[in-house]
Parts: C-alpha cells; structure tokens; sequence
C-alpha cells in the first residue's frame, strides 16, 4: 500500500511513520510536510534513506502542490496528521489554524475525492468534546458526548471533523476519524507540558505551571495512539470516530513534580503562573468502542512511559537544544538547500 502522511515532520507523524516502517515493511510511506516551527527534518533522518520512504515539502493548503503530488503517487491511503497543534499559539493567532486546520483539511479531501483513495484517515483530539468538570470523576467522552469547543486549536479541530463527516455523508469518501487524549513520547515539540518541563528542569529553569496545576489530562504514550490508528485503518468502519485514550488522568502538577523527581531537580523550580485564558479543567476518554470493536488497549502504563521519554530528552539532548537554540532552519538549507 502507498500511504501519504501529512504532518510527518511532527511529533505523532513522525513516531508514526516510524511505527509503520517497523511494522508494515511492504508498504511505503510518502511524507508531506510544510516544516513549520513544529516540524523537525532531523527527526526523520533514521528513515531518509529507506527506499520504501520519500518526504516532499508542500503546505496541505496549497491545491496545486497537493493535487501535483496525487497525480504522482496515487496514494491508496491518506492520514491526516497536518496541523497548528499548540492551544497557547491558537490564542494569540487563531488566523493559522483555522487556515491548516480546517481549509487544509479540505484541500486533502478533495485530493481524495479527486484521485481516489481507500481511506482519508482525520487525527482529531479529545478537546473537540471541551471540558468536564472535576467533581464528576463518572463522567467520560464518548464518541457521541456533544461537540462543546473553548480554544480556537480545538474549534478548529472539530470543524474538520464535521467537515469530514459531511465528506462521508455527502460524496461517500471513506473517511474514518480518531479523537485522542494527550500524548506523550520523544520528540514531541518542547512547547507542550512535558517536554518544556524536562528541558527546562535539565536547564535548572523555572517550571511555569498554569493557575494552581489542578487541570487533569489524560495521558497516552504515542506508540499506543500510532497502533490505535493502524488499527483503524486496516479494521475500523468507514464514516465513524474512534475515541483513544488509556484511562491515565494526572493533574498537571503531579505531572511536573514526578519530573522534579525524576531528574533529581528541587520543587522549588516550580513557578505558578497567570492561567490560561478558557482553560479546560478535565479531559477523560471512554475508549470502550475501539477496545470492543477492534480490540485495542494501551501496552505502555504511564509509569514506564515517562521514564522511557525522560531518558529519551536525555539521551537526545541534541535534538531538542537545537529545536530552542532556533538552528534548525540552518539545518535543513545544509541538508536540502542544493538538493
Ligand atoms: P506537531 O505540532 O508536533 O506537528 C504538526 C506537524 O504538521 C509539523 O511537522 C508541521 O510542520 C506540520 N504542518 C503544520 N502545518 C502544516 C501545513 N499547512 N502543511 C503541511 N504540514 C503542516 O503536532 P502533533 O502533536 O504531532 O499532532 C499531530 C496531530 O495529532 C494534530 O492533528 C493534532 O491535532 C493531533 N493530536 C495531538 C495530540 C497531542 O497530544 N499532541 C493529541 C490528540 C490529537
Ligand atoms: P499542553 O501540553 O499545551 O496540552 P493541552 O493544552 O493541549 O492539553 O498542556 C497540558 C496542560 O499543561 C494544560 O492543562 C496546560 C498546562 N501547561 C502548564 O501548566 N504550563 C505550561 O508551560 C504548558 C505548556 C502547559
């Protein structure tokens, strides 16, 4: 099978291209990604080479490029990993998000429609489904919990899934949906909450916790999201939505002094700092419907989890230091600027 990734260069994209290179050795993997700020080239270097592997550079907005691109590969399957993903960015500048996130989106699908596909798969998130409240551990997402949105980052998000679903509905494009709770793992971009706590705790720097630290997320490592959709697209019905999650909620500040802990850093690093604005106070997957129609379950407990990615920022210092020191762009002229 020829599978197109779109957002590959990124944190989940690129653990998944991985996982299927592993996995899936028959199939080949075409990566496209525009290489914002998020999406890192070095990260793919271990793949660059494989025969089975070819990554193009090409914004998921730009019909041309993308159409072009169909025209060559003929993807048999289509994962839509593409977006702004960092909610602290949607609020300063909503505008970026709703143009990769819903119009790229589109411009996807239409590809789709265009040349044909077997499957256009949408990565969603569990913060379409917005907030539940703390004192009402009971209460989970489900797939058919209302879509109740407080960024601009998850607004965006389920306008493309709507904007899926009607492609479903009304061409019939065989679309399947997944909506998952937070990842964890290497290489995700030392922006979000784990990754900016290791880098700072290992640069002895103040760890800025949002209002008290009591917002709860629900924590999944990578690989199990990546196996959850693989899952999907080889077994999961077409025009439905598969919620992921393991059932690990952790309040943010038990996630931060367990990093204090394990790095060795005093709890005095950590700095309460001015919330942020719509803040969602809880998240919590019922992932009844993908373990009961295609038998998935999380094989990496949070425990060993955070480990293995605390020795990974270790291990790979290099990686996310030149993420911060902003070389990056320097890197890819060196590696494609003659190409
Ligand atoms: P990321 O920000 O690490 O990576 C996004 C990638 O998309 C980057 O490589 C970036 O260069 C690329 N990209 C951005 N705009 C593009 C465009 N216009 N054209 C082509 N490429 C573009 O994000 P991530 O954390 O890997 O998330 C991947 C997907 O999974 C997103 O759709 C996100 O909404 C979803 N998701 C993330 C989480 C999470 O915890 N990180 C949880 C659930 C769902
Ligand atoms: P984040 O990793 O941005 O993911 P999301 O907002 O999509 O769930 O943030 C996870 C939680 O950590 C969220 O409640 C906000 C909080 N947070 C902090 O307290 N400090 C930080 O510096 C960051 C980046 C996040």
């Amino acid at each position: 099978m020829n599978i197109l990734v779109t957002g590959g260069a990124g944190f989940i994209g690129a653990n998944f291209i991985f996982y299927m290179l592993e996995h899936h050795p028959e199939d080949r993997i075409v990566c496209v990604d525009k290489l914002t700020y998020a999406g890192n080239l070095s990260t793919l270097a271990p793949v660059m080479e494989r025969e089975n592997f070819r990554f193009v550079r090409a914004d998921i907005c730009d019909r041309e490029a993308v159409y072009g691109l169909f025209e060559e590969e003929r993807p048999d399957i289509v994962v839509n990993f593409a977006a702004e993903s960092h909610v602290d960015r949607s609020i300063e500048d909503p505008g970026l998000f709703l143009q990769t996130n819903i119009l790229g989106t589109a411009v996807m699908m239409d590809a789709c429609r265009k040349y044909g596909v077997r499957r256009f798969h949408q990565v969603s998130t569990d913060e379409v489904y917005g907030d539940l409240p703390l004192d009402r551990p009971d209460l989970f997402f489900t797939e058919s919990t209302p879509l109740h949105t407080s960024s601009p980052y998850s607004s965006s998000k389920a306008s493309a899934d709507l904007l899926a679903l009607a492609y479903y509905r009304t061409y019939g494009l065989p679309v399947t949906l997944s909506r998952c709770s937070n990842n964890y793992g290497p290489y995700q971009f030392p922006e979000k909450l784990i990754p900016l706590m290791i880098a700072n705790a290992l640069n002895d720097k103040p760890l800025p916790v949002y209002g008290e630290g009591l917002n709860v997320r629900d924590w999944l490592y990578v690989e199990d999201h990546c196996r959850a959709i693989d899952l999907i697209l080889r077994k999961g019905r077409e025009g439905e939505v598969y919620n992921i999650g393991g059932h690990n909620e952790m309040r943010n500040i038990d996630i931060v002094k367990l990093i204090c802990k394990a790095l060795d850093k005093p709890e005095s690093l950590i700095t309460y700092v001015a919330d942020r604005k719509g803040h969602d106070m809880r998240y919590a997957i019922d992932p009844a419907k993908i373990h009961g129609e295609l038998g998935w379950l999380p094989t990496t407990m949070f425990a060993e989890g955070i480990q293995k990615t605390i020795q990974w920022y270790l291990d790979n210092r290099g990686w996310w230091e030149n993420i911060i020191s902003g070389e990056y762009q320097d890197y890819y002229e060196k590696m494609y600027g003659n190409r």
